[in-house]
């Protein structure tokens, strides 16, 4: 079965609710469990644009439409560009998303004393805008990465500004969101107006089974036709059968109980909980193996009862308990 589409927000594109997020794939290092395992250790980069390559292809196969970036996601730009570049047809169907605010400083090492540097001022928007920009036409999203209160860019006037020019070139405007207060980042957000008209076009926020607080901030978001692209709908692979923490046991096996009912993995059953709120126009996997993407889209064909919706309900963490444990995981 197809992935099923949907208007993505009050942009004129309709996209299918799967897309592919490239956070793992552009550098030798990331938080996700057994990221390093994934890449097999071979961090070459041309080994590693070969395997990007394999996978936005199998995507697109597979019906996926929408690629995520963002500066500091290593050479993730690069790749998904010369991969544009070789496949000119499959390009024109392609919408990309990428961001800006974070930037890249592990030297294309897995550890690193910072892998990746935050400031969400004009001059990094304009240096990484520099850049960002070879993906267009494609790149039709341009998203502050990980806005907060502290960063203070939802109070940046100049670089409000500046990004009202970018959307009066056609670019949708967005920003994703990070930690306990996303739903409180996203109310303020919703406030911003430029000439009097909402700035923000799109919010991409962590929303899954253990972490479903800031639900209602997107539906009211979506309400209002911003669009709501998910990220971390795995929490960065906890919720898929490689978490064996025993601790995590008895949520595991609930979790597998409810998979093996609909013949699917962890991972696809938590990707359809997801999907079940229309608010969550798209859901972004972020594999970086073939069969875990294969494993991930057959989410699409899961149908979840309003009983077995409730059961995964009572799985979620306490918020501050979530995001501590994220904090806690390794680069790798
Ligand atoms: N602040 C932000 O803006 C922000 C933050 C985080 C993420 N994002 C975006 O969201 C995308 C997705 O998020 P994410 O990658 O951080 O986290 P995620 O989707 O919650 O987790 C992905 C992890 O789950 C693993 N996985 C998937 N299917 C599996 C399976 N069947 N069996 C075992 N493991 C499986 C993947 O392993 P493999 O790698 O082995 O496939 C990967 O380690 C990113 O690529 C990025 O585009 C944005």
């Amino acid at each position: 079965m197809p992935i099923p589409t949907t208007p993505f927000g009050s942009t004129p594109l309709r996209l299918p609710r799967l897309g592919l997020g490239l956070a793992a794939l552009g550098r030798p290092g990331y938080i996700n469990l057994g990221h390093g395992e994934d890449l097999e250790a071979n961090y070459e980069v041309a080994a590693m644009e070969r395997r990007t390559h394999e996978m936005l292809g199998l995507a697109f196969d597979k019906g996926v439409r929408y690629f995520d970036a963002a500066r500091s996601y290593g050479k993730a730009e690069d790749f998904l560009l010369s991969w544009l570049q070789e496949h000119p047809e499959k390009a024109a169907e392609v919408t990309v998303g990428s961001k800006w605010g974070y930037t890249y400083t592990a030297g294309w090492k897995v550890e690193a004393e910072e892998h990746e540097v935050k400031e969400h001022s004009l001059e990094v928007l304009e240096r990484q805008w520099k850049l960002s920009k070879r993906l267009l036409p494609y790149l039709k999203l341009y998203q502050i990465h990980s806005a907060t209160f502290r960063s203070g860019v939802l109070e940046n006037t100049e670089v409000l500004n500046r990004l009202a020019t970018l959307k009066a070139e056609g670019v949708a405007i967005g920003l994703s969101l990070s930690g306990a207060d996303q739903q409180q980042v996203l109310a303020r957000a919703m406030e911003v107006e430029i000439d009097g008209k909402r700035l923000f076009d799109a919010v991409q926020a962590t929303f899954n089974i253990l972490e479903p607080s800031a639900g209602r901030q997107l539906q009211d978001a979506a309400g209002r036709g911003m669009a709501v692209i998910i990220k971390e709908a795995l929490a960065n692979g906890r919720l898929t059968a490689r978490h064996n923490d025993p601790a995590f046991t008895p949520k595991r096996l609930v979790l597998k109980r409810l998979a093996d009912n609909h013949g699917v993995g962890i991972d696809a059953l938590a990707l359809a909980y997801v999907l079940r709120f229309p608010w969550a126009h798209l859901v972004l996997s972020g594999a970086a193996r073939a069969e875990h993407l294969l494993s991930n889209l057959r989410a699409a064909n899961v149908a979840l009862s309003d009983g077995e919706v409730e059961e995964l309900n009572r799985l979620a963490m306490p918020v501050e308990a979530y995001w501590e444990e994220r904090s806690g995981l390794a680069w790798n």
